[in-house]
């Protein structure tokens, strides 16, 4: 596992989200406040890009049919049975790193960037 550099701070919309690639899983990187959280940006339930829901108290809630998934945990309130990965997050400089396993990185693309 290492952290690879992901976006930078200013491209987060405040209380938002941004979908970004990483191996070979889709990522939402959230904004909440000063703090940042990154999860499986597909949801559980048909697939809808978290990225584009809404937050509220450290969940987002899907954009499709509202189920919510927290920032830090994955777990849903509203769909017990589902839950999202949930990765850790870095924040240095104005820029994002998130914690992935190294084998799941194609080492022949220029990015990600590793600090
Ligand atoms: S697709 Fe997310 S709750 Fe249905």
């Amino acid at each position: 596992m290492s952290y690879f550099k992901v976006a930078r701070t200013s491209d987060i919309p405040a209380q938002g989200g941004w979908q970004i690639r990483l191996g070979q899983d889709v990522i939402g990187i959230f904004r909440q406040a000063d703090d940042y959280f990154a999860i499986n940006d597909l949801c559980p339930h048909r697939g809808a890009p978290l990225s584009e829901g809404f937050i509220d108290q450290e969940k987002v809630f899907c954009p499709w049919h509202c189920f919510d998934f927290h920032l830090l945990t994955g777990e849903s309130t509203i769909a017990p049975h589902l839950c999202v990965t949930t990765y850790p997050v870095r924040v240095e400089n104005g820029e994002i790193f998130i914690l992935y396993p190294d084998e799941l990185i194609d080492r022949n693309s220029d990015w990600p960037d590793e600090p």
